[in-house]
């Protein structure tokens, strides 16, 4: 689609609507409309802006990767640098490179392998409250017990042994589904909680390998300080909501698409029936259980959380033909992308076969783009992958869930695209789902690799 710079003609702007875009409009349907009407690319009006919105993987493949150095994030992330600061989310340029840097270590594969413990005993107990609701025919609110499962897992990652003293501070990440001002006020404020916990350590000489811990001890390779305590609170916070809701929401879609598919699930269950029930899954198992890695993926790909990226050109450029003036925003629509027709046979089926062994992850131009592409994509895929890939096997070996909902859910496409209302499930126990005793729940948690050296 991108042809070669000696066919450009410099400044060819792409088609697009002359009404700008209205905020009371659903932003994702109104580009639906648009891509169909005009392509892979049309120009708009949104919040002043001039805009492209694209679809096609090889546009993003340029803004993302090749020239990535000439776009900065789009005016949408300043609602998030209130909320979080300057963190990685947000920071740019020589900046945004030495903190990328000073945290890449606690993403590495034997850092996150180790926290398998801590994802396995949230499972644990949640399988242990979805099973005692089956047993009385109850149902559950999956979403809001996801989310309770996620927190748990990402603050006890972050904060280790002080996880039980952070908990009750952090309750609002799962208690308020709002994500408004108010939300922001009361989530900005829990920044003090962090910075308390710092010090603490510091006082006490405690040195953890928890998160929290390796933010603390890493060290600037060019100037050799650490982290100011602001930036260690800005980073902290940026990993508990980047870390979130992006995971719980995937989950929320996982168990919705199963239960309207029992062919997948049944396809599941062969899979999860050659785990042994006191086999609980680390990170370097997940590798054999690959329809599971399928289901999460086409999960991912139907419903990315991160369904739309925003940048802002610093100077000129060309996408394909068309010229991009400096100041441009574009918006790269992940959404599209993994649902184009072109690009995927039944793009809107539930088919997790299509990821099977033919199938690469590493495309070029890239059609499969949940967690992003190029320096800025997304730092906790590995945590990500492990947690959901932990959770699905635990569970999915003892229950299923049912939705009992007669109308199909509805898409709320915000900064995250989750569903407009909670996933009220039934969940059964699977007859030939043995289960995981609560003794080894024990163990794992006595087995705890959070060693705190005082
Ligand atoms: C299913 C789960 C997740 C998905 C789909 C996801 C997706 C993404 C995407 C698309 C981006 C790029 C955003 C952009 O450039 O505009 C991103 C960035 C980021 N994600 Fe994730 N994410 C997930 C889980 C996590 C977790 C578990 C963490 C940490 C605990 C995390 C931390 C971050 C951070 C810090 C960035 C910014 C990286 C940078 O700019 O250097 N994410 N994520």
């Amino acid at each position: 689609m991108m042809s070669e710079t000696n066919t450009r003609t410099a400044h060819l702007y792409p088609p697009g609507p002359d009404e700008p875009y209205s905020p009371t409009q659903d932003l994702l349907s109104w580009m639906n409309n648009y891509f169909k009407r005009y392509g892979n690319i049309y120009k708009a009006s949104v919040y002043g802006s001039s805009v492209y919105m694209i679809s096609a993987p090889e546009y993003a493949e340029h803004v993302l990767r090749k020239n990535w150095q000439n776009y900065k994030k789009g005016m949408a992330i300043k609602r998030i640098a209130w909320l979080l600061g300057n963190g990685l989310m947000v920071s740019e340029g020589e900046f945004w490179k030495r903190q990328r840097r000073m945290i890449q270590p606690a993403f590495r594969h034997d850092a996150i392998g180790a926290l398998s413990h801590v994802i396995t005993a949230a499972n644990l107990a949640l399988l242990e409250r979805w099973k005692e609701a089956a047993r009385e025919k109850k149902s559950v609110n999956a979403t809001r017990d996801i989310s309770r499962m996620v927190a748990e897992s990402v603050l006890m990652a972050i904060f280790g042994v002080d996880y039980e003293h952070v908990r009750p501070h952090f309750s609002i990440l799962t208690d308020e589904s709002a994500r408004n001002l108010q939300f922001a006020e009361e989530f900005r404020s829990l920044g003090k909680i962090v910075s308390r916990v710092a010090a603490e350590r510091r006082k006490k000489n405690i040195k953890s390998t928890d998160m929290l811990g390796m933010l603390m001890e890493a060290r600037d390779r060019d100037s050799g300080q650490i982290m100011p305590d602001r930036q260690l609170v800005n980073e902290t916070m940026t990993l508990i909501v980047a870390g979130h809701e992006t995971t719980a929401s995937t989950l929320n879609w996982v168990w919705y698409l199963l239960s309207q598919h029992p062919e997948v699930e049944e396809k599941l269950w062969r899979e999860l029936d050659n785990v042994h029930a006191s086999e609980l899954p680390d990170l370097n198992d997940l590798r054999r259980f690959a329809y599971t890695r399928h289901i999460l993926d086409e999960a991912l790909r139907l419903y990315p959380p991160g369904w739309l990226m925003t940048r802002r050109a610093l100077k000129d450029d060309h996408l394909g033909d068309y010229f991009v003036p400096a100041g441009t925003e574009i918006y790269i629509s992940t959404y599209h992308i993994q649902r184009h027709p072109e690009l995927w046979e039944a793009a809107d089926c539930f088919c997790p076969d299509r990821f099977g062994p033919d199938f690469s992850q590493e495309r070029h131009p890239p059609t499969m783009l949940p967690f992003s592409v190029g320096p800025r994509n997304c730092i906790g895929e590995i945590f990500a992958r492990l947690e959901m890939q932990i959770h699905l096997m635990m569970i999915a070996k003892q229950l299923r869930l049912g939705y009992d909902e007669k109308k199909p859910p509805e898409l709320d496409a915000a900064v995250n695209l989750r569903s407009k209302y909670d996933f009220v499930m039934i969940p059964e126990i699977r007859a030939s789902g043995n289960g995981y005793e609560t003794h080894q729940r024990e163990q794992r948690l006595e087995g705890s690799t959070f060693n705190s050296v005082s």
